[in-house]
């Protein structure tokens, strides 16, 4: 059976890849590479020792996307990771998230509208919540006003994915609202390759550590929580991977309870950034150089899921601890910098 990962040269669509062909699924990638590089696909053969097709184009180009579908008219499902996903980014440059994550996601669903089935797969994020009334968080928390431009696309995308299966009764889809992905395959042949300075917490960690950057700033220890500082659900990517999986098999075996579904994928539980310092420092046995600085702009005080209704109607539960998570990261940065 043929699945297209869009995006799936990426962290987390690599990740997936893995997953999927372990499954047995035939995969073919569209990529543009403007966040990746086809070298992945050399790591990802290293895992599964199978092949996939990889097309370099930009779903930008909606002729490309619909040349696509016309050749590759037995695809069964689509898992949609290609996006621009810098929250900073997306406040200094709204059109280019709006037209990327968005446009892109139309002329997907285009191509699939009109199928006799198709299933569907949507990378959302938590996001969404903004800062949440309630701890832990379960897909019923409403959905607030996007911090940012990034955020916004999520919503919108959801809300176009809603709008469409609403008159499309063959098209089935699952938006997976991601927590905080980290680490990397435990075989350190793909990980996360952040271009430039990382704005996330555990590439700069893993970063640092290795004496790419100088020292990590921790923004911000005056927030309500146990030691002041902000906390996360940091989800193991390859749990995520595998929900991926999960919920693409619940679509093809026709088990969704209707067709658009919304999850929640963390782990349940939250970390504070300190606490993911100390469990860094005990599994890598390195003395992280780290200071408090001032908070930073849009940052949430605390998100973590309540991940009840995956366990239950997926059959998923993360299996992966934070510590398992940071030593796959420091695995993975010592092999890229060796
Ligand atoms: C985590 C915590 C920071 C860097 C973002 C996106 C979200 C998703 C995941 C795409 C925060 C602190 C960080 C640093 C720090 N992306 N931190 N020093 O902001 O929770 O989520 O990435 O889907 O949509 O919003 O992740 O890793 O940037 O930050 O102290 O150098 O680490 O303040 O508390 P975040 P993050």
């Amino acid at each position: 059976m043929k699945i297209l990962v869009t995006g799936g040269l990426g962290f987390i669509g690599s990740h997936t890849v893995v997953e999927l062909q372990n499954k047995g699924y035939e995969v073919v990638i569209i990529d543009n590479c403007s966040n990746s590089s086809p070298d992945v696909i050399k790591g990802i053969c290293e895992i599964t020792g199978k092949d996939l097709v990889f097309e370099k184009f930009d779903l930008r180009e909606k002729d490309k996307v619909q040349e696509f579908f016309k050749r590759h008219n037995d695809i069964e499902g689509v898992i949609h990771f290609a996006a621009s996903k810098a929250v900073g980014e997306s406040v200094e440059k709204p059109l280019l998230y709006y037209e990327n994550n968005l446009s892109t996601l139309v002329y997907i669903l285009q191509q699939l509208a009109d199928k006799a089935s198709a299933s569907f797969i949507f990378s959302s994020s938590c996001t969404v919540y903004g800062q949440a009334d309630e701890l832990p968080i379960t897909e019923n928390a409403p959905v607030k006003t996007a911090e940012s431009p990034y955020g916004n696309t999520k919503q919108i995308g959801e809300e176009i994915i809603r709008d469409t299966c609403k008159v499309h009764p063959a098209l089935k889809a699952i938006a997976l609202r991601y927590f905080n992905p980290i680490g990397a395959h435990p075989s350190a042949e793909i990980g996360e390759l952040p271009i430039g300075v990382p704005q996330n917490l555990i590439p700069f960690i893993t970063q640092t550590a290795i004496g790419l950057r100088e020292q990590l700033s921790v923004f911000g220890d005056d927030y309500p929580t146990s030691d002041g500082t902000c906390i996360r659900d940091y989800i193991h990517v390859v749990d995520l991977a595998k929900a991926h999986v999960v919920a693409l098999q619940r679509l093809l075996e026709g088990k969704n309870a209707s067709n658009y579904e919304v999850f929640n994928v963390g782990t349940g539980t939250g970390s504070s950034v300190l606490e993911v310092i100390q469990s860094f420092e005990k599994v890598s046995k390195e003395k992280l150089n780290y200071k408090i600085v001032e908070r930073r702009e849009g940052d949430i005080t605390a998100a973590y899921a309540d991940t009840t209704k995956a366990n239950n109607e997926l059959g998923w539960k993360a299996k992966s601890s934070l510590d398992d998570s940071l030593t796959s990261a420091w695995k993975w940065e010592q092999k890229v910098r060796s």
